[in-house]
């Protein structure tokens, strides 16, 4: 089996809590480099990567800040690689907001990373309660259990590829004013002669937010194919996601955020999420923001739908551009060849012999 690069910045002693786990999971047979500091690290092309990052008390880790920075200046540090992180902390917060900006960055960098590539460890290891109980075991059991199946899953891991991919494009904008749809019109032109693509507006009606049923009451909806709200998102949505093979999100920056709508109806996907998962999908995303933020909407895709709902992240998942009146997206510098850049990846990336 092709061996693993192991990267765990700051060295970790096999008595703390995520030594153990590393340990336990038996990575001598399938690693074959360990990166423990900035000076050790350098351009990996075409490799699996396992990130294991411990944080203190304060969820931070030096080290793997300033490996941070080595990484985000060079586009293809990552070139070819996949990629799959476990970020342990001592405290309850910050293991997913550094895992996701370990996915961004390490994603910009040219890393994809399979569905739920993200295995955290709060301080109390509470995140586990469900899963603990579902699976018979104790706490630290469930998490070493999805450690592993994570470096299973990272292993195992192949990219499909399709003759003729299906796309979905999902948005909630205004033809005739966004800068976010004139800018996917941009990349659509070439994606067109080998791809179907589906667009479907979030903007006609109202979007119900989830309403948060029981667990039971999901399930029996689930079953249905329904949710407890009905409306496009159930009649549209729900049958479109099941026949895609990929899923492109245009996202205008309001407020630091994904818009509502399209917000609402990611958390309405929980019904169909019951009933398949979304490892077989890919997520793009289409980001403009009028001023700045774009990879704060960019993380907020990746935890939603990558780390949460199982869409395989492509590298380089999201085109993010800054255009603020109406119209100012014609007038970013070498825009339609950065679109056509961005087109030329998700052929390159979804379709067979392109
Ligand atoms: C309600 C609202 C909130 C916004 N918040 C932000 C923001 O927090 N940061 C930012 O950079 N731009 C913000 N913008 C500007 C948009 O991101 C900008 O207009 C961009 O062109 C994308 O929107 P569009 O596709 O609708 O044109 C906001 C716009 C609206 C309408």
């Amino acid at each position: 089996m092709e061996k693993m690069i192991l990267i765990r910045p700051g060295s970790i002693s096999s008595d703390s809590r995520l030594g153990t786990i590393l340990d336990a999971m038996d990575l001598t047979e399938r690693v074959d480099e360990v990166i423990e500091s900035e000076e050790q690290l350098h351009p990996i092309q075409s490799r699996k990567i396992l990130f294991a990052i411990s944080l203190d008390e304060s969820g931070i880790n030096l080290e793997w800040s300033r490996m941070l920075g080595t990484i985000r200046r060079d586009p293809w540090f990552f070139y070819g690689c996949t990629g799959g992180v476990i970020v342990d902390g001592v405290s309850e917060l910050y293991t997913k907001s550094v895992g996701r900006e370990a996915v961004l960055t390490a994603n910009l960098a040219g890393c994809m990373f399979p569905g739920r590539g993200l295995v955290e460890g709060t301080g109390s290891l509470h995140n586990y309660e469900v899963a603990a109980r579902n699976l018979s075991v104790d706490l630290p059991e469930a998490y070493q259990i999805y450690a592993r199946e994570l470096e299973n899953r990272l292993s195992n891991f192949v990219p499909p590829k399709f003759l003729r991919p299906k796309i979905l494009v999902l948005h909630a904008s205004i033809r005739e004013t966004s800068n976010t749809l004139r800018l996917w019109s941009m990349v659509k032109k070439h994606l067109t002669d080998s791809m179907e693509i589906q667009e479907i507006s979030l903007q006609n009606g109202e979007i119900n937010d989830c309403i948060g049923c029981p667990f039971t009451t999901c399930l029996h909806f689930s079953e249905k194919g329904r949710c407890y709200y009905g409306g496009v998102v159930v009649e549209q949505v729900y049958p479109a996601l099941e026949e895609c093979n990929g899923l492109i999100m245009l996202c205008p920056n309001y407020n630091d955020a994904l818009s509502a709508n399209l917000s609402a109806s990611i958390n309405r996907l929980t019904s169909l999420y019951r009933r398949r998962q979304f490892y077989d999908k890919y997520l793009y995303g289409i980001i403009v923001s009028g001023y700045s933020g774009g990879d704060i909407v960019a993380s907020q895709l990746i935890s939603s739908l990558s780390l949460n709902k199982t869409f395989i992240l492509p590298p380089g998942f999201a085109l993010m551009e800054t255009a603020n009146d109406p119209g100012a997206i014609q007038e970013v510098e070498d825009i339609e060849e950065k679109a056509k850049e961005f087109a030329r990846k998700i052929r390159h990336q979804m379709c067979i012999g392109k």
